[in-house]
Parts: C-alpha cells; sequence; structure tokens
C-alpha cells in the first residue's frame, strides 16, 4: 500500500494517477474528499486529515508500505513534512520518497528551497529510506496565465530571458512510480527535468502554436509580478517567493537538464510543445469567461 500526500496537489494527484496505472494499491491522503473525487476519481481510497493533525497523519500511515511525501509551498511545511517522518517511521514504514524542488539548499533566498533541503535532511537522518526527487519548475506553473493568454495573447511572467529547463508535473509521477516498484533507488536523489532548457519567449512559440493564434511574451518587473499574484488570491509570503524563484532561474537556478526521467522511466520527458497542445483548450480564447 502506498500512502500518497498532497494528493489533490497538481503533482501529488500526478502521482496517484501513475502509481495506480502501475496497479499499486494506493491511498490517497487528503483534506476534501469531495475534492478528491472530483480530481482523482471514485476508485481511489481516501484517508481524509490534515498535516496538523497528527492522528490524523498516524491514521493514514496504518498498513502502508511505502509513502511519497508531497505538500504545499507553506510556511508550516518543515513542521509538518518533518512529523509525517517521523509517524512513517513510527508506523514501521519501509521508505519515503519525498517530491522536493531543484535548488534545495540551506538558506536559499528562495524560503521554498531552505524548507525542503531542512525536509531532506531529517529524512536522511530518519530511520526510514528515503528517496528525494528534485523537480524543475512545473510547466503547469505556466497555468497561472492561462486566461491573460485566452483573452488578450500575452503571456506574463517576472522571466526576463531565463533559461529554465521546465518539467510536466506528469512526468514527476511517473518517475515517483517507476522509484517505487523498481529496487535500487533508496538514499538517492534525483534531479528531475525536462527535455531542454526553454524560455518564456519559446513557451509562447508553444502556445501559439498550440492555440493557433499568436501569444506573445511580456516580461513584468518584480514588484508587479508580485502584487500581481496577491491580486490572484496567493497569500503575500508565498507571491514573495514566487517572485524569488524567477529571480532565481534568471540567474541561471533552472537551467540544468538531467536524463533522469528517460533512464528511470525508460521514454523522454514531454516536451513544452506536448504540454501546450494538451492544455490548449484552457490558453484558446474561448476559453474565457468559460468557467474553466
Ligand atoms: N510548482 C513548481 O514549479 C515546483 C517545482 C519543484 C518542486 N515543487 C514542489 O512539488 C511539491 C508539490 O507541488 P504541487 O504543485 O503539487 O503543490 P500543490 O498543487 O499546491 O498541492 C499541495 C497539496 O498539499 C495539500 N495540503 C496543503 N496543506 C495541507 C495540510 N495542512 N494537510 C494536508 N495536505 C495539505 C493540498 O491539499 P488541498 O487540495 O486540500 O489544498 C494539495 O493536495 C511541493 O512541495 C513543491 O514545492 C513544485
Amino acid at each position: 500500500m502506498i500512502l500518497v500526500t498532497g494528493a489533490t496537489g497538481i503533482a501529488g494527484s500526478e502521482v496517484v494517477r501513475a502509481v495506480r496505472r502501475r496497479g499499486e494499491r494506493v491511498r490517497a491522503f487528503v483534506r476534501d474528499p469531495q475534492r478528491a473525487r472530483e480530481k482523482l476519481g471514485d476508485e481511489i481510497e481516501l484517508a481524509v486529515g490534515d498535516f496538523a493533525d497528527p492522528r490524523s497523519v498516524r491514521a493514514a500511515l496504518e498498513g502502508v508500505d511505502d509513502v511519497v511525501l508531497s505538500c504545499a509551498d507553506d510556511p508550516r511545511r518543515v513542521a509538518w513534512e518533518t512529523s509525517a517522518i517521523d509517524a512513517a517511521a513510527a508506523a514501521g514504514v519501509r521508505r519515503i520518497v519525498k517530491l522536493s524542488a531543484v535548488g534545495a539548499a540551506p538558506g536559499s533566498p528562495v524560503a521554498f528551497w531552505d524548507w525542503h533541503d531542512r525536509v531532506e535532511r531529517h529524512l536522511t537522518a530518519s530511520a526510514v529510506p528515503g528517496v528525494i526527487l528534485r523537480s524543475s519548475f512545473h510547466m503547469t506553473n505556466v497555468l497561472a496565465g492561462a486566461e491573460q493568454v485566452a483573452g488578450a495573447g500575452r503571456l506574463y511572467a517576472p522571466a526576463g530571458a531565463a533559461r529554465i529547463a521546465m518539467i510536466d508535473p506528469r512526468d514527476v509521477g511517473a518517475v515517483a512510480a517507476a522509484v517505487l516498484s523498481t529496487a535500487g533507488h533508496d538514499g538517492r536523489t534525483y534531479v528531475l527535468t525536462g527535455p531542454a532548457a526553454i524560455t518564456y519567449v519559446q513557451v509562447a512559440a508553444a502556445l501559439s502554436a498550440a492555440t493557433g493564434r499568436a501569444v506573445e511574451f511580456t516580461d513584468v518587473p518584480d514588484h508587479d509580478a508580485k502584487q500581481g499574484l496577491i491580486q490572484a488570491g496567493l497569500p503575500d509570503v508565498v507571491a514573495e517567493q514566487v517572485v524569488q524563484v524567477f529571480a532565481m532561474a534568471r540567474r541561471g537556478a533552472a537551467e540544468q537538464v538531467t536524463a533522469t526521467v528517460a533512464s528511470l522511466t525508460g521514454r523522454p520527458p514531454r516536451d513544452v510543445a506536448a504540454f501546450a497542445r494538451d492544455h490548449a483548450r484552457l490558453f484558446a480564447p474561448a476559453a474565457v469567461g468559460a468557467g474553466r
């Protein structure tokens, strides 16, 4: 039995799907069962709970062999994830696969990456063998700008000329499932990227090709980007960190391309053209006001 936390999230839900495709038993740790059913279907076993409620975490771990640990970018993540690791150790879990980020490092200017580093180190020091999957920037981040792409043909981001080896989260799910179903990964840290380091001009070109309508990238100053994210509903602290992620990317922090997805799953990572085609409906003019 594999427990996936953050299972209603972008990466967590892809892990659930990929693990199921491999025929493994999976239990999803979720806060909202209705949202989970909508996202994951009716057949997935649910453990309803919250990282902040240790009893619910312990209950979810009953009878579990492996855990995929995913969580939101929240200032409480270190406390939540380290407690879950301790609970998994106490429950006799045999392996934890932690979803982390490229850039995870102590004292990183991106708080998300500092938090990931702290959880990684806690896992490494724990009694449970761990596998760390450090993903590059998710292609799904581009969906945050879908409405403006659909409405005005403009892709806004504070990306400048950053080259980003962005990855489709479906490939993160596929790697997690592969790691869980084969031996020899305990103690390893894998860096997961897409097939190429690309600029936002190239992302806009892929969206143009997929929607059949010109999409242009517009660089945005950090301050304006942060205000836009706050207006879109992100907490101040998260908006600040998202802007920091782009600042680091402009300095080359997301350029590295690895062959890990292909070597672990047996197929190349999806490229941005495939991502754009598969989500074209959300970026096309008809999506405006269509209640996506
Ligand atoms: N986005 C990127 O570019 C990127 C790149 C590299 C690594 N990562 C990492 O990948 C991981 C997953 O990212 P994601 O985009 O899939 O995140 P996400 O879509 O924001 O999902 C976060 C998940 O955590 C759940 N969650 C939040 N608070 C919780 C709580 N108190 N108790 C239980 N569950 C809780 C959420 O549940 P609800 O649905 O109930 O809110 C959701 O399922 C994160 O650690 C992130 O740092 C992201």
